[in-house]
């Protein structure tokens, strides 16, 4: 009956497709990670060295995997906390097609070198107009079913949803401001220093307002959903919503402490970095104290694992960002392999992890099933723990290190250390860092696996029930 009643289809087709782009995504990260250890695989082909590969490894990850989450699990709670289908399937499917087609763009253009080099901003501008469409045209959706609910409130969950539409459509029109040359060739509008205090302040929004407000919102809905359980402070919910959308905007300068930016920008981007700590573990403790009282389920339920590790890791690295957006520890965080060890447990540990729980949740509710395997989801639980503290672990060694040998003299006042050496001394970390992302890329392949098996099973029953019913 659920069928007739709410869009499910789409999101099917959403959630199948993000587990098909963690694979991709990661597999990517773990090709590029070899390259950092054996360089020799660039092969001397321009298409595949690290340069072109590593804006498709992020692309890949934050905007396919990313995107095809925060869609499939958005239009499917907006949907259930509404009790209402969605205000156009039609527009649904665009947004499918449409950003599948963007990401084919990017597939292309990245390895052939077209891009505007503005991290997690590359592609080119026509690329640029076409996400602004469909980004819009998932929020009007998402906007117009919550105005067609036929719950009295709004669930929080749906606040996150909306939170990020707002902020991330202004940040991309900002950002992307460019004048054209060429179909493949722009160039942006500012410059010089303002140009880099744009640039940051779209790098770290795209962080909090979409791989932490969006995520939040998967977080809000999926873990009270697998818990059975309210979530523990709706209060503490709200609270968090609105200090996270008016704290994160002020962050951006901490990129760009030493820089020729004032001085006062760094220190208030330090500063504000610091006060998220509060807002960022009022989240996390929230999501965490959902399960008071039934902690005992988390020795059967291996979908919750996720949830409540990815938590864990939220935590850790909201804990870790302001601390390195101090000066003084930022002087020996910046440019070193610290930075990715930080990106990576937010990314594995939290972005991925909470994404892997809501689309096993989904797996299970869209196909009106249980999981192939149960055990092949705790092995995937398994791998991508162990994945990322081994990949963690591998950059804050390497990048402490780093850093500390850069700025080494000895009592003549010259570098100890010569740039090469330093490099030599990070070989065996970006061996480590390769193996803890193929752990974790074996996790996603398991999953996958797990998922496809599970829909094949689903749909089997299902035309056996009919056969029988006929
Ligand atoms: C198997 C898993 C993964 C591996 C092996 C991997 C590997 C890498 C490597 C080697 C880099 C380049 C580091 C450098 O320039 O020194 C990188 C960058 C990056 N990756 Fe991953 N990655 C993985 C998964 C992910 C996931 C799931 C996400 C996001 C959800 C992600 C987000 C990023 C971002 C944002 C950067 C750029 C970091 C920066 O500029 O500071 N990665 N990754
Ligand atoms: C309160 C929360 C957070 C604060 C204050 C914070 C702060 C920072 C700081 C200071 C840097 C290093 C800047 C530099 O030296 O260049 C950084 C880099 C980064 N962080 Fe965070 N962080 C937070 C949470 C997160 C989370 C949860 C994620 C992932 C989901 C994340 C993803 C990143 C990425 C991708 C970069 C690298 C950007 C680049 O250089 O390409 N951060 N963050």
């Amino acid at each position: 009956m659920e069928e007739t009643k709410y869009n499910f289809d789409v999101v099917r087709w959403f959630t199948i497709m993000a587990v098909v782009y963690l694979v991709v995504g990661t597999l990517v990260g773990v090709y590029i990670a070899s390259e950092l250890a054996w360089p020799f695989l660039n092969f001397d082909i321009p298409y595949i060295t690290f340069g072109r590969l590593r804006p498709l490894h992020t692309n890949a990850v934050i905007f396919a995997f990313g995107g095809c989450a925060l869609f499939a699990t958005s239009f499917y709670s907006v949907q259930r906390t509404g009790s209402t289908s969605l205000w156009s399937d039609k527009l649904a499917w665009f947004v499918f097609w449409g950003w599948n087609a963007i990401i084919v763009s990017a597939v292309i253009t990245l390895p052939l070198g077209l891009t505007q080099a503005k991290e997690y901003a590359e592609l080119e501008w026509p690329i640029d107009l076409a996400i602004a469409v469909v980004w819009l045209a998932w929020g009007f959706n998402f906007i117009m079913t919550i105005a067609k609910r036929k719950t009295s409130h709004i669930y929080v969950s749906n606040w996150f949803f909306m939170g990020m539409f707002v902020m991330i459509t202004y940040l991309h029109v900002v950002n992307s401001l460019a004048i054209p040359v060429g179909l493949f060739k722009s160039y942006s509008l500012f410059s010089g220093v303002q140009d880099a205090m744009i640039q940051w302040w779209w790098g770290h929004n795209a962080v909090g307002f979409y791989l932490t407000a969006g995520f939040l919102g998967i977080m809000y809905y999926f873990v009270p959903k697998q818990a059975n359980r309210p979530v523990f402070s709706y209060r503490l919910s709200v609270l968090h919503f609105w200090a996270l959308m008016f704290g994160y905007v002020w962050l951006g300068a901490h990129h760009l402490q030493y820089t020729a930016l004032p001085d006062w920008t760094g220190s208030l981007g330090a500063a504000v970095s610091l006060a998220m700590i509060i807002p960022s573990w009022g989240g996390a403790i929230n999501g965490m104290m959902t399960l008071s009282g039934a902690w005992d389920k988390l020795r059967t339920d291996y979908i919750l694992r996720f949830l409540i590790m990815s938590l864990a890791f939220y935590a850790m690295s909201t804990f870790e960002g302001p601390v390195m957006s101090s000066k003084t520890v930022n002087a020996l965080s910046h440019y070193t392999d610290w930075t990715i060890g930080h990106v990576h447990s937010g990314a594995l540990g939290w972005v991925a992890m909470v994404a892997s729980g809501a689309l096993y949740h989904l797996t299970e509710k869209l196909w009106n099933t249980r999981m192939y395997s149960a055990k092949l989801v705790n092995t995937h639980f398994w791998l991508a723990t162990i994945g990322t503290v081994v990949y963690i672990t591998a950059m804050w060694v390497s990048g402490i290190m780093q850093g500390l040998m850069w700025r080494d003299y000895d009592e003549f006042g010259t570098l100890t250390y010569t740039f090469a050496e330093s490099v030599a001394a990070m070989h065996p970390y970006y061996v480590m860092r390769a193996i803890g992302g193929m752990i974790y890329w074996t996790g996603g392949a398991i999953m996958l696996f797990n998922v496809i098996m599970t829909v094949r099973q689903a749909v089997a029953q299902r035309g056996t029930a009919a056969a029988a019913a006929a």
